[in-house]
């Protein structure tokens, strides 16, 4: 099985073998260590696109079977979305220099603790599904919108959940509430400066 390198997020298109960065779609995937992220990251290298996936484990994507030609449209960035707004827009810069530019922004990285009762799990689990499902969330959206706002063109994919309309769902209060945030925020985010092309899609599963 061929392994997919970590490569140096600082390399530059120009620099990248065999990708015409004109032609194909760049995505930008958080969260693609497992599940649906990583599902998608084979989907977009499988039809062609560049993507930069990040991941909060270098080795993550390692057991990825890609071809040569496949991980040339790769790049790995290491990235925890509840870091600081300032590194988060520092790496985000980085993501957007690979190839100068990002098409495609999918905000796949989220939480779903431990189920708990709301009292059994406090405020302290409430905060600590929030500061990744919703602040982290809007830290790398927030980090992207003024490249894409420049460019007058961008996709932003917020991956909701159906449970937010079946919240008697139970002892998952934390994520639901979470989850209901960001269907809430998306909308109005990108509603107000209505003149560009940038649009949002929020995925309900
Ligand atoms: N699967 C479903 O049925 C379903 C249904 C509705 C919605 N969703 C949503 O779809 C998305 C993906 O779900 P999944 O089922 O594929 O889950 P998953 O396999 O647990 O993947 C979650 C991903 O998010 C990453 N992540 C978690 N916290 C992070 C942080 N602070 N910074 C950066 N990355 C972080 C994880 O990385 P680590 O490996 O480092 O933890 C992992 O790569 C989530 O937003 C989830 O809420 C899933």
């Amino acid at each position: 099985m061929k392994r997919a390198a970590l490569v140096d997020i600082s390399t530059t298109a120009t620099e990248i073998l065999g990708v015409d960065p004109l032609t194909g779609t760049i995505w930008l995937v958080t969260g693609t260590s497992s599940g649906l992220g990583k599902c998608l990251v084979t989907s977009v290298l499988s039809r062609g696109d560049c993507v930069v996936a990040t991941v909060r484990k270098p080795s993550s994507l390692d057991d990825l079977a890609l071809t040569e030609e496949q991980k040339g449209r790769l790049r790995v960035l290491i990235l925890d979305i509840t870091d600081s707004e300032e590194n988060i827009r520092k790496l985000i810069g980085e993501a957007w220099v690979v190839w100068g530019r990002v098409d495609i922004l999918v905000n796949n990285a989220g939480r779903a603790s431990t189920k708990a009762l709301m009292e059994e799990g406090g405020l302290e689990l409430m905060r600590a599904e929030y500061e990744t499902n919703v602040f982290g969330t809007m830290k790398v959206t927030n980090a992207v919108l003024p490249h894409m706002r420049q460019r007058k063109s961008g996709l932003i994919v917020f991956l909701g959940s159906r449970v937010v309309w079946q919240a008697n769902t139970p002892v998952a209060s934390s994520y639901i509430s979470s989850k209901a945030a960001i269907h809430g925020t998306s909308p109005s985010a990108f509603s107000t400066p209505a003149q560009d092309r940038t649009t949002n899609s929020s995925s309900h599963q």
